[in-house]
């Protein structure tokens, strides 16, 4: 969690995430052979540490005094982009897991990319005290489900992954299938082509063998399924423990740390 809210909190750029990663920064960071440590990132963030690889040459040895002079005084500091995931909400039970995805992810000081179905504000309004405007509230950018040219649709938009919480059988079977009619299915199958992470928080209970085949082949294909089923050994005290707890491990899956639940330690003594 540290290092990812480290990252988060000095980084609030509004650059787009092409401009953030330029080539410089690259090659600043290629070059870098000491230690990375988080403390050194702090530092080059804010400006009071100057990467060993700035003035170093590529065969490692010492710049020529000539060599440091014609060194530009300014140097570029690298910025890492702001990390972005999309989050699908669909009509599956659980609205309550992608409105808390969504506070976790902005506390992360992640850029969000939320897309809705039209069962998914159904549920909202049925199951929590939210209305989805106030959901849509808690993302960066909102897209419509039906606008397929919106930036996600298209894997030239870099986005570090994209989860669906809650996942219907319904969205699950159109990801499956590869049958894209809505921006939901589309994103997820854009993600499955690039090789992006892709987590699927798929609810039905029981599950028939269809359910089961197209969570089988699905996560052949490269998706994690991650049914929302509680961990009793957390002994929850409320139903938002058990959130917080199922929050918390999906978003594991993207390195990302909400810090809000316990971790099994083994028995405690
Ligand atoms: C209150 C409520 C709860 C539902 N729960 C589930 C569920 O847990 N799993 C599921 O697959 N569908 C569930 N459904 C049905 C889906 O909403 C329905 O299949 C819908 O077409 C899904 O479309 P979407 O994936 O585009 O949101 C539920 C519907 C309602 C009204």
């Amino acid at each position: 969690m540290v290092c990812n809210a480290s990252w988060s909190q000095v980084n609030h750029s509004s650059l787009s995430y092409h401009q953030q990663l330029t080539s410089h920064t690259k090659a600043q960071l290629e070059l870098n052979t000491t230690p990375f440590t988080i403390n050194s990132m702090f530092s080059l963030l804010q400006g009071t540490h100057t990467p060993s690889s700035v003035h170093a040459s590529p065969s490692g040895s010492p710049p020529s005094s000539t060599a440091m002079e014609s060194q530009p005084q300014h140097v570029t500091q690298p910025t890492r982009p702001r990390r972005r995931i999309v989050v699908a909400m669909t009509g599956a039970t659980g609205a309550i897991l992608g409105i808390k995805v969504l506070i976790a992810l902005r506390r992360l000081n992640i850029e969000t990319h939320l897309v809705m179905s039209k069962w998914a504000e159904a549920t909202i309004k049925y199951e929590t005290d939210y209305h989805p405007s106030n959901v849509k509230a808690l993302a960066d950018h909102v897209h419509n489900i039906n606008d397929m040219a919106a930036p996600i649709s298209s894997g030239s938009f870099k986005a570090d992954g994209m989860i669906v919480v809650p996942c219907s059988m319904k969205t699950l079977a159109a990801i499956h299938s590869g049958f894209c009619d809505d921006l939901i299915s589309r994103t997820a199958d854009v993600m499955l082509k690039e090789r992006r992470k892709l987590v699927l928080v798929a609810r039905e209970t029981p599950l028939s063998d269809i359910h089961l085949r197209n969570m089988l082949e699905v996560s052949r294909a490269g998706a994690v399924i991650f049914p929302p089923v509680p961990a009793y050994y957390i002994r929850a005290a409320s139903v938002e423990d058990l959130v917080d707890q199922s929050v918390g491990r999906m978003l594991d899956l993207f390195d990302l740390d909400t810090g809000d639940f316990s971790r099994w330690e083994g028995w405690e003594k």
